[in-house]
């Protein structure tokens, strides 16, 4: 009931309103009195004039109560309109803030003084999975999880204690625990008002589950960049001693046809010869833990990252060779791998991405399918041509994925695998990586009957040739006697070069740039220079500019020897110069065709 307070009567408007009708009574008795009364007797005269008075006093009254009376309706009306307009206001307002607090992306949770919920929003319907009715008027502790069910009535009773809410200020990492008694990590933020005189508590609570996973995924992101940069590091250094492994295991190989030669000369009954043929059964064995090595190598680094973002024609099979090494430990136990890899035109990817999407896929068909059975199972990896796009598809013939799973799998986070197991972010990567190349993931699954996956990749255009390691065995004369000089930090490579090289050319070996070029600046000539990229005092980078700047015809004759260019400066600078590359480990027929081809290039100049 509002409280009625009047303004004060208006007495000004009052008091000039009462004289005029004063002044107007007594003109209008002055005219009736000269009209009709002016001869009179005196008793009649001094009748009307009291008369007169009495009905001048008495219209006054009424005028006055009159003007007082509708004065204080209207204020009754004005009073009554601001009391209806307030009450709209506050209802307004009541719903505005229940509008926000609905939509609230927090859920927000209201306890009375016994820690009893007194109001539970949509979201906080959501996120535990109970209905409004269900829990209004029960403990707060419902919504936790064992360890800190104590919590809501510790918050009570320190705030009868004390006055203040405990940890009121600073936002408190707890467990949740929803209706069908899954727990989930949230983050409560507290604070108290009263209302009628009690308190009442209010917990805003945040769904920490995305951030949690989220900072699981940075923190391994974390250690596979540094694991993938390792493994850069590491495959460089491999690199190296496999170069001259390599070569030397090939001249040895060399060297035993010549002794294999005289041998065959002098008969096959000499005891030479079986010892001779199981010496190079040792070397072929040799040979192929070598290539075992460098393939190890290799897929570390396809897979390491360590490269970054490198755009260029590959072949997807290469990708898929490297992510089905990576992946046979998760398949081995599951299923059969059946390859059906056909003939592709290339497609302009950075291999070791394009590794990962595969990666994901081949893992995903793996663990698609229950461990132990793995004669029953099978996955299947094909390439093929589909209407002008490279098609690559893993088909498994595991659970399938369930139809009101299917819109969710590409989200990121979405994940039907135990805690730890999965992410949730594999295909949501690999889709951004495949759409990134301009294709796309297709997908057909049936459940308990299997699922697969096609990735659609634009071929690349103008039938663009897939870039192999520098001109295997180029169309160009053999010219012999050449003047070749190698500059590489490792004395074994350089060794391994000339024993390659020095057959056919003079090979001058420098094991620092600085010293090439003071040689060079002293006036030797050279046809062509084998130059490593990384090395300690100065590098191939450098040593490219400062030839260039002083020799630039031999600058376009440098051959670069790298066993993987792991630093962004050493990348950047191979993708710009045209210059021909060999990787280490090279095989010296390689070389050998490196060097003819720089040979026949620039023979005029
Ligand atoms: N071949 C498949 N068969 C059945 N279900 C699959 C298959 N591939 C993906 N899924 C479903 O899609 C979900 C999402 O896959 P995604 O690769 O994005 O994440 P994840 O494998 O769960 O975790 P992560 O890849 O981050 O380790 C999986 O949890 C699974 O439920
Ligand atoms: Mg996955």
């Amino acid at each position: 009931m509002p409280t009625r307070r009047y303004r004060k009567v208006p007495w000004l408007p009052l008091v000039a309103g009462g004289a005029t009708l004063i002044l107007a009574l007594s003109a209008a008795w002055l005219v009736i009195e000269r009209l009709f009364f002016l001869h009179s007797d005196h008793e009649l005269v001094r009748r009307l004039t009291v008369l007169h008075g009495v009905v001048s006093g008495a219209a006054l009254l009424a005028w006055g109560a009159l003007f007082v009376l509708r004065d204080r309706r209207r204020q009754e009306a004005n009073l009554e309109a601001i009391v209806a307009e307030r009450t709209r206001q506050l209802a307004a307002q009541e719903r505005r803030f229940e509008d926000v607090v609905e939509s609230a992306c927090e859920a927000v949770v209201l306890g009375d003084g016994q820690a009893r919920i007194t109001y539970f929003n949509r979201t906080a319907e959501r996120m535990f999975g109970w209905s409004r009715d269900d829990v209004l008027g029960r403990h707060a502790s419902l919504l936790m999880a064992e360890a800190h069910r104590g919590r809501a009535d510790r918050i009570v009773t320190h705030y009868a204690e004390t006055g203040e809410v405990l940890d009121g200020a600073t936002p408190v990492d707890l467990e949740g625990v929803r209706k069908d008694g899954t727990t989930f990590p949230i983050q409560v933020t507290r604070s108290v008002f009263t209302r009628d005189g009690a308190p009442e508590f209010m917990g805003v609570i945040r769904d920490m589950t995305a951030h949690r996973q989220l900072a699981t995924r940075m923190r391994e992101m974390d250690r596979m960049i540094a694991v993938g940069t390792l493994a850069a590091g590491v495959g460089h250094e491999i690199n190296n001693p496999l170069a001259y492994i390599v070569a030397n295991l090939d001249f040895v190989d060399g060297e035993f046809d010549t002794v294999a030669a005289v041998l065959a000369a002098r008969g096959p009954a000499d005891p030479l010869v079986p010892r001779i043929a199981q010496a190079r059964q040792a070397l072929a064995d040799l040979g192929q833990g070598v290539d075992r090595v460098r393939a190890v190598v290799r897929d570390l680094r396809t897979l390491s990252q360590a490269d970054g973002e490198r755009r260029e024609p590959i072949r997807v099979e290469r990708a898929l060779e490297a992510a089905l090494h990576m992946a046979s430990v998760e398949i081995r136990h599951r299923a059969r791998l059946v390859q059906e890899l056909g003939a592709t035109p290339p497609v302009v990817a950075d291999e070791s991405r394009l590794g990962q999407v595969f990666l994901n896929l081949l893992v995903n068909a793996a663990h698609a399918i229950p461990e132990g059975r793995a004669d029953a199972n099978e996955i299947r990896v094909r390439t093929f041509v589909d209407g002008g796009r490279v098609a690559v598809e893993v088909t498994d013939s595991g659970a399938g994925i369930a139809p009101e799973h299917r819109a969710r799998i590409f989200d990121p986070f979405f994940t039907t695998k135990p805690v730890g197991q999965g992410t949730g972010l594999g295909l949501a990567i690999s889709r951004g990586i495949v759409h990134g190349l301009g294709g796309e993931i297709q997908l057909d699954s049936q459940v308990g009957r299997g699922t697969t996956f096609r990735v659609l990749l634009p071929a690349a255009t103008g039938g663009a040739a897939v870039e192999a390691a520098p001109a295997p065995a180029p169309p160009a004369p053999v010219r012999r006697g050449a003047r070749i000089l190698v500059v590489d930090d490792d004395a074994l490579v350089c060794a391994a070069l000339r024993r390659i090289l020095g057959a056919d050319h003079d090979v001058d070996v420098c094991l620092c740039a600085r010293q090439a070029l003071s040689r060079l600046a002293n006036g030797a000539f050279y046809d062509v220079v084998l130059c490593d990229v990384m090395m300690p005092v100065m590098s191939g980078k450098d040593f490219h500019a400062e030839v260039a700047h002083a020799f630039p015809a031999l600058a376009r004759r440098m051959v670069f020897v790298t066993g993987g260019a792991f630093t962004p400066e050493a990348r950047g600078f191979l993708d710009a110069i045209p210059n021909r590359r060999l990787d280490k480990p090279f095989d010296p027929d390689t070389v050998r065709a490196a060097v003819e081809a720089t040979l026949a290039q620039h023979a005029a100049s």
